[in-house]
């Protein structure tokens, strides 16, 4: 909770400063899908991509944060808030920074990710739709969760015992069973240039 005793400190850096140095604008690419989905796959893929572009971008990855900054949490719908909460003020201040900031993280609640896309300026949030039908997941079940979880040893487990409220209105949705990686990373670079985070590909190479 903020303090009426606590001041914003502001930067002498503008965001259009960073972002004149860095030849590209920053935002969120917020991935969201069930377990399994490929948003990992997805996000490191397009991190390398960007990187081979020289565009500075950053993976905040759901697995990856619950090892240290999201380490107390569990998989309650109250710690799942607070997850995605922290995440996205992470997410936040690497947006700041002038980061084109991917985050993999289920957000199984809609109202969850709303709190996260409230907090960034209009078209800084970009919600990407990991759209994966549940029984190709569970067929794929990459870390054999989804085997305890229908065994009854992982409590709570999104799309067995716990809910995925799919969004209403992504900016992207991506089939990630009917392309391959390499599609799917060019449908959310395409979109970057489309709406001028990124310049066409030939500004960058070099
Ligand atoms: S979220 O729901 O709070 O957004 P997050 O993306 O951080 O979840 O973590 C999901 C990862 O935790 C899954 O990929 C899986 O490896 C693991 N996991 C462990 N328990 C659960 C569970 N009950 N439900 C979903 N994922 C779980």
């Amino acid at each position: 909770m903020s303090d009426k005793h606590i001041q914003w400190q502001p930067s002498n850096v503008s965001r259009s400063e960073r972002h004149h140095l860095n030849s590209h604008k920053s935002c969120v690419l917020w991935l969201t899908g069930l377990s399994g989905s490929g948003k990992s796959s997805i996000a490191y893929e397009m991190e390398r991509l960007l990187f081979t572009q020289h565009i500075r971008s950053y993976v905040l990855d759901g697995d990856n944060l619950r090892h240290g900054l999201n380490g107390n949490l569990g998989f309650s719908p109250n710690d799942r808030s607070e997850n995605i909460r922290r995440t996205a003020e992470a997410a936040k201040l690497l947006v700041d920074a002038g980061m084109i900031t991917i985050v993999a993280l289920i957000s199984p609640y809609r109202a969850d990710r709303e709190l996260a896309r409230s907090l960034f300026a209009a078209g800084e949030f970009i919600e990407i739709f990991i759209d994966c039908p549940l029984q190709i997941c569970e067929k794929r079940d990459p870390k054999g969760l989804y085997l305890k979880a229908r065994a009854g040893v992982i409590p709570n487990f999104t799309g067995i015992s716990a809910p995925y409220e799919p969004p209403c209105r992504p900016e992207i949705v991506i089939s990630s069973n009917q392309q391959t990686l390499q599609a799917s990373t060019s449908q959310i670079y395409d979109y970057l240039i489309v709406h001028n985070v990124i310049a066409p590909q030939s500004s960058y190479t070099r």
